[in-house]
């Protein structure tokens, strides 16, 4: 399947860089379910506290479990849902701003971000804004959380102060389902520990559905709905610490539902083996250059050094073996576009020429993410079971 990409990449040489990287690992995990429970490891290498339980749904999830405006798991997402959720951004793209304005004007939405942030924290909130929603900002250093509140007597609080939504970014994987369960409200995940980023994986699926040829993007969508074959014949390489991305299960949960191949590609000890167990179409290639030559798509990871717990990574070899450079790139996927969730550690995992060149769709990435979380709020906010007549009355 060709990949529109808008000029030939140019030979460079690759950039090195010598240095041992350790992590401080993760904090604790939450059990927030009576629910059938899929037990996971978060990492091997990480303290036996990090066990932790997450609901196991595929498919929708069960009746008064979540709110039905919730966004935790790509995988509580029908093709129809996804499909809606694309149609819904493109409407809310089209739409002069003035009128976009007034869609959830005065709705309450508050961000509850426990790590740092820059894009989905920014987007999500100029998202909101651009909605005409009203916003407020918690952040774990300048809150009660500091003082050592719960996330279950935060998150109440916010619902009690007229909160109609949350948008939750946590280091433990599994927090969002105990901020739906003990508030009722619409949780939408912006990253949970080594879990899922589902508004990143559905911005990355706009990304690339907009450099598919336009005869393959119409037949992506229709109806409303998105077909299991949308994304035949994609292969979407993704590259690096696999084991503590959550951008890498979100999107591997996703992409190959539509068609698409993944490749997950890196060095065992941030990938292990059983990771392709993660589901259909999803196969591992530890050697890169053979992982390009049959990619449409390379998605290029930062090692997250926040989550490695004493795990050591050689730096100069991984670089060595795993960089994206522009030599690579025009030897083995000169064609593929790339993306790049953010943030971008240049002379890393990708060098500067890759990140600012031809090929690079990660400007656009940041762009769909503001569409596409427009989509995701005005979903949380019209499946509000309150306000349903009033913001139809509004549109
Ligand atoms: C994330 O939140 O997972 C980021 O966008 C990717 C990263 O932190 O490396």
């Amino acid at each position: 399947m060709p990949i529109k990409r808008k000029t030939p990449a140019k030979q460079a040489t690759p950039k090195t860089r010598s240095a041992k990287i350790a992590g401080n690992g993760a904090g604790n995990g939450h059990s927030s379910s009576s629910r059938p429970l899929l037990t996971l490891e978060v990492s091997p290498s990480i303290s036996p506290r990090n066990k932790i339980t997450i609901p196991q749904f595929h498919g929708p999830v069960p009746p008064g479990f979540l709110h039905p405006g919730s966004a935790i798991s790509v995988s509580h997402f029908t093709l129809e849902d996804v499909g809606s959720i694309l149609e819904e951004a493109s409407e809310l793209e089209a739409m002069p701003a003035a009128r976009r304005a007034l869609r959830y004007a005065k709705r309450r939405v508050a961000l509850l971000f426990y790590e740092s942030s820059t894009r989905t924290r920014t987007s999500f909130e100029l998202a909101a804004k651009s909605l005409g929603a009203d916003t407020a900002l918690v952040s774990a250093l300048s809150s009660s959380i500091e003082k050592g509140e719960s996330l279950k007597d935060t998150g109440i609080t916010l619902r009690s102060l007229g909160a109609e939504c949350i948008i939750l970014r946590h280091p433990n994987s599994g927090a969002p389902y105990l901020l739906a369960r003990s508030t009722g409200l619409p949780i939408l995940n912006a990253g949970d520990g080594s879990h899922e980023h589902p508004s990143q994986a559905l911005l990355d699926l706009r990304t690339i559905l907009a450099h598919l040829p336009p005869s393959a993007r119409s037949t992506a969508k229709r109806n409303h709905s998105i077909g299991d074959r949308a994304l035949q014949g994609v292969t979407v390489t993704i590259v690096g610490d696999i084991l503590h991305s959550r951008v890498a299960r979100s999107n591997a949960l996703l992409l190959p539902r539509l068609g698409a191949r993944v490749i997950f590609c890196g060095p065992e000890v941030l990938l292990p083996e059983c990771a392709a167990a993660i589901g259909p179409g999803v196969e591992i290639e530890r050697d890169f250059e053979r992982a390009l030559k049959q990619s449409n798509v390379v998605m290029m990871l930062r090692i997250q050094k926040e989550r490695l717990a004493g795990l050591e990574i050689d730096l100069e070899d991984y670089i060595e073996q795993y960089q994206l450079h522009m030599h690579r790139l025009a030897a083995h996927a000169p064609a593929a576009i790339v993306l790049h969730p953010g943030p971008v550690i240049r002379g890393l995992e990708i060098t500067g020429e890759i990140a600012d060149g031809p090929n690079s769709a990660i400007a656009e990435q940041v762009y769909h993410g503001s569409i596409i979380r427009m989509a995701l709020l005005g979903r949380a906010l019209d499946a509000h079971p309150k306000r349903n007549e009033q913001s139809s009355k509004n549109r």
